[in-house]
């Protein structure tokens, strides 16, 4: 039986549901699936998203379906990026990447990921306040994401903007407004065209990074074309630098308010791996994924027209009391913490070693420094995508900065 829904997803969308979606969550699982009375599908159970994940009759490639809005999203001009590609191209153009973003060169960035660490922390020695967010969780993985892409950190200003734009454009609903489907359009388009720019410059003199080594790579008989690889660095500077910042405020937000497992940490560094998996299930920074279906697709009872928008709502699968035992409780000492956070199947993150690896850092630095931290606004304000969810602002007060 297909239940019809008018207003879910907008509920969620709406800002004043930022701060506690978990509520409207709960309400969408009473049926693994929904189809709003506008024809988009929400599949919010644990058990269904996972199998979607898996099914190649779920597409990434919006443009396979009917959805008006969908299609004013995608760039006007070149390259979509592969997150948004099904294969055989897909597969193609994750290897040129995966075969650099090898586990040694992510593991050789703990050095000086733990260096950028200590000077932002080290910047508040004089302080007793400090914003996670601006002073801290932002900061350390766009200057990691520059360095291993090769993007000059000072031109974060200009890009950063651009991809505040695309983000809005994310939002399902934000197809209504124009005003912000003109701005992402205009944003993808002036950010291709930085990218273009800083690609011609590195073609003409190899550089240090990852771009470069993508650009110059003479292992492979076929090599990326220009255009592929502008929407490839895009979607690297972009899924790098605008979602760990997100994990690592949480994380704090979730700590402080959970002050034993902060104590814990403090004590015995060495849980920092289960905290992360507990926070990535519990407060997750990417909050749903999209698709569209291939063909109808009958699942949990309901057919899925061929072409349909679909909203994967994994923040809702890791609520998923079917799934996870007192879900809306956070226990890093869950036994099997397998969230849904990084996606799964062929579009699993790519970044996830490295998100891992900058927040392990952090936490353990922020716990291990940081005396006596109390959160001075709960909830906090929180960032206007209801996508990539997680605090505008944490400010945190302490008494001393340990060295
Ligand atoms: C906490 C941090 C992060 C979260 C929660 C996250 C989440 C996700 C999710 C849910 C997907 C799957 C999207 C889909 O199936 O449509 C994804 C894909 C992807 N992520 Fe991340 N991500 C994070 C960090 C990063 C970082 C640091 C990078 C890059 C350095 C990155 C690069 C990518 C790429 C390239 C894909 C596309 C993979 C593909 O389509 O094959 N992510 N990410």
């Amino acid at each position: 039986m297909t239940v019809i829904h008018k207003n879910l997803l907008d509920e969620v969308l709406d800002y004043t549901n930022r701060a506690n979606p978990y509520p409207i969550y709960a309400r969408m699982r009473e049926h693994p699936i929904l189809v709003q009375d506008d024809g988009r599908y929400i599949v919010s159970t644990y058990t269904e998203i996972r199998a979607i994940l898996q099914d190649p009759r779920f597409s990434s490639d919006l443009r396979k379906g009917y959805s008006q809005a969908d299609q004013r999203i995608l760039p006007e001009h070149g390259e979509v990026s592969f997150i948004s590609l099904d294969p055989p191209k897909h597969d193609w153009l994750r290897y040129q990447v995966m075969s650099k973003f090898t586990p040694e060169l992510i593991y050789g960035l703990r050095s000086r990921t733990e260096e950028i660490v200590k000077e932002l922390l080290d910047a508040r020695r004089n302080e007793n306040r400090l914003d996670i967010v601006d002073d801290f969780a932002y900061p350390l993985p766009v200057t990691i994401i520059c360095e291993l892409l090769g993007v000059p950190r000072e031109d974060e200003p200009r890009f950063h903007i651009w991809a505040e734009h695309i983000v809005r454009g994310l939002d399902p609903g934000s197809h209504s407004k124009a005003e912000i489907e003109q701005q992402a359009r205009q944003a993808r388009n002036e950010l291709n065209q930085y990218m273009g720019e800083l690609i011609n410059s590195i073609q003409k003199q190899p550089h240090p990074g990852l771009l470069s080594a993508m650009l110059h790579d003479t292992t492979h008989e076929k090599h990326m074309g220009k255009e592929e690889l502008v929407a490839t660095s895009n979607l690297l500077l972009n899924a790098g630098h605008l979602t760990t910042v997100n994990l690592i405020t949480n994380s704090m937000l979730t700590l402080l308010r959970h002050p034993d497992s902060f104590e814990k940490l403090r004590r015995e560094p060495t849980i920092v791996a289960d905290l992360v998996e507990e926070v990535l299930r519990y407060e997750q920074p990417v909050q749903l994924i999209r698709r569209t279906t291939l063909t109808d697709v009958s699942i949990a009872g309901v057919t899925i027209p061929k072409g349909a928008p679909v909203y994967l709502i994994t923040a809702s699968g890791n609520r998923d009391p079917l799934r996870f035992t007192d879900p809306d409780l956070f226990d890093p000492a869950r036994p099997d913490i397998e969230h849904l956070s990084f996606g799964g199947g062929l579009h699993y993150c790519v970044g996830a070693p490295l998100a891992r690896l900058e927040t392990h850092i952090a936490l353990t630095e922020l716990a291990r420094r940081l005396q006596a931290p109390r959160l001075v606004e709960d909830p906090p304000p929180y960032r206007e995508s209801a996508v990539l969810r997680g605090p505008r602002h944490l400010l945190v007060n302490y008494e001393r900065l340990l060295d």
